[in-house]
């Protein structure tokens, strides 16, 4: 005698979206990445947005501005967020628009890191959550500032360092590996950039991001 099946019970699974506005943003001002100036290669242009986009950081410092155009790609990335502040310190930049325009979320002081860097932890409330570090290139300059960025981060910031394939600043991160509170996370920007220092003939290599985490 054969035995009737059990019949088979669809389950069902419906997910109901949080309504937290920070998942539906937008990346309305993605493009801005692509038509800043900035010193970094479009790959790292839209690393540097997008990293900023998904992560959604609270508090973010800029060490290195130049023209701005990496202060505009994260303030762009904020903006969509419609969250966080910036924090850019340089002292001698060459801006090429208005700071006011970005002014609504992002201040700019003129110093050094690492020297200054407690200037730019007193505009804003708890330490920073996001740094991008694209100063000085040298070995000490670099260590001084992870140094520097050591003390005002909270454990979870990411740091971002620009030109990592740059030996200088790769033996940097090598070191403040060793001795600082920071862990690898990856190279998000395998941009390295074998060129020629035209004026001795010699290559140089810069280019690539590398991504620390503060422990
Ligand atoms: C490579 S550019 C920065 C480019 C910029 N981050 C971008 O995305 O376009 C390096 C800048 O670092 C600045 N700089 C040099 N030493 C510094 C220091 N000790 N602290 C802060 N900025 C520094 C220089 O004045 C220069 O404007």
């Amino acid at each position: 005698m054969s035995q009737a099946a059990t019949p088979q019970v669809a389950s069902t699974f419906t997910f109901k979206s949080s309504d937290d506005p920070i998942l539906r943003a937008q990346p309305h001002r993605l493009a801005t990445a692509l038509i800043a100036h900035a010193d970094q290669k479009p790959r790292e242009r839209v690393l540097l947005y997008a990293l900023v986009f998904a992560l959604a950081p609270r508090r973010c410092l800029e060490i290195g501005v130049r023209w701005g155009g990496g202060s505009r790609i994260i303030h762009a990335a904020l903006s969509d967020l419609s969250q966080g502040v910036l924090v850019s310190i340089d002292p001698s930049p060459a801006l090429e628009f208005d700071w006011s325009l970005i002014a609504d979320r992002a201040t700019l002081v003129i110093g050094s890191s690492p020297a200054d860097l407690p200037r730019c932890r007193a505009a804003v409330d708890a330490p920073f959550d996001f740094v991008f570090i694209d100063g000085d290139h040298g070995e000490k300059s670099c260590h001084a500032d992870l140094q520097g960025v050591a003390d005002i981060t909270a454990p979870g910031a990411s740091i971002l360092l620009h030109d990592a394939y740059h030996p200088p600043v790769d033996r940097a991160i090598t070191r403040a590996l060793r001795e600082l509170p920071f862990a690898d996370v990856a190279m998000p920007a395998t941009t390295r950039n074998d060129g020629l220092h035209v004026e001795s003939g010699r290559t140089m290599t810069f280019g690539g991001v590398r991504w620390l985490r503060r422990t």
